[in-house]
């Protein structure tokens, strides 16, 4: 049997943290699918079509990535992909109690899915989509968080923000 597990998230985007966790969780596992939240209550800085983009980029090295959208709870997605296992990056204690809610809601929804969790590298510790847009919306400097690529479309997306 394939194992096949997803690492779900909004990726607003792509850092990283992210790629990181991806990559580990691609050695673990026969197939790996990304897959990015698409939820219309969320308001995300780049749409879903550039977060798909970005994560293309980022992820093209490795071949048993791929990547897909979801507007529905995660358990269906897994059973729509036949993964059993959902794989999360755990940054801090902080992410613990949030992380552990959603595992165990969704271990009630589904008990055939599984969370498992990647400790972040400690490189990669303090790092979030969030901390990444804020900063680049202040002009500071994200290279070291991001590709080169999401910082490029980062600036861009910024300066357009702010040419409006
Ligand atoms: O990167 P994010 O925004 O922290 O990712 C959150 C995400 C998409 C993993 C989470 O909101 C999610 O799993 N959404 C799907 C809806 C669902 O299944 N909710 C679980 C019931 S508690």
């Amino acid at each position: 049997m394939k194992r096949i597990a997803i690492c779900p998230g909004s990726f607003d985007p792509v850092t990283l943290g992210h790629i990181d966790v991806i990559t580990r969780s691609a050695k673990l596992y026969d197939e790996v699918i990304v897959g990015v939240s698409n939820n219309p209550r969320k308001q995300c800085l780049f749409t879903l079509p550039e977060r798909i983009d970005l994560l293309t980029g980022a992820l093209s090295h490795l071949n048993n990535v791929n990547i897909d959208s979801f507007d529905k709870l995660l358990v269906d997605f897994c059973a729509e992909h036949h993964a059993h296992a959902v794989v999360k990056g755990l940054r801090a204690v902080s992410d613990f109690e949030y992380e552990f809610m959603m595992a165990q809601m969704n271990r009630k929804l589904d008990p055939g899915v599984e969370t498992v969790f990647i400790m972040a590298s400690p490189e990669f510790a303090y790092l979030s989509s969030s901390a990444v847009r804020e900063i680049a919306e202040y002009g500071g400097d994200v290279s070291g968080l991001v590709t080169p690529n999401v910082q490029a479309r980062l600036a861009a997306r910024l300066q357009g923000e702010r040419g409006r």
